[in-house]
């Protein structure tokens, strides 16, 4: 489990103002706001008889400080992320994102799943389909 705070604001330019303040109320209010954001990636596999280790806990650490939370961890999405300009950044969008970024560099016969707390109350999960 790793944490990363951001701002965003959900917003589709593509509908009208009223529009989007219907669908996405206060989360569209266009000075943003922010959260607290917990992200769990779980690698599942086989057990490699080497180490003992499905994957490194420090290697997966590591991936997910320089993947992720270098370019998400203090920013505001909409603004500072070039993914986000052109795509919402509702949990959904988010959770897809770290699984797309992650899953070239986790081992092939590992499998990955991201799930992305909005909220500690409110979570998305994700597993690549
Ligand atoms: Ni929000």
């Amino acid at each position: 489990r790793v944490h990363f705070n951001a701002a965003h604001r959900l917003y589709n330019p593509a509908f009208p103002e009223d529009w989007n303040t219907r669908t996405f109320g206060v989360c569209a209010n266009p000075n943003y706001h922010g959260h607290n954001y917990e992200l769990d990636i779980t690698v599942t596999g086989p057990v490699a008889p080497e180490t003992g280790y499905v994957l490194d806990i420090n290697v997966l650490k590591r991936l997910a400080e320089e993947k992720l939370l270098d370019h998400l961890d203090h920013r505001n999405l909409n603004l500072d992320v070039a993914h986000f300009r052109a795509v919402n950044p509702t949990a959904e969008h988010i959770a897809i994102y770290c699984w797309d970024v992650l899953r070239p560099s986790v081992p092939a016969d590992l499998a990955l799943r991201i799930r992305l707390w909005e909220t500690p109350r409110n979570y998305v999960d994700y597993e690549g389909r």
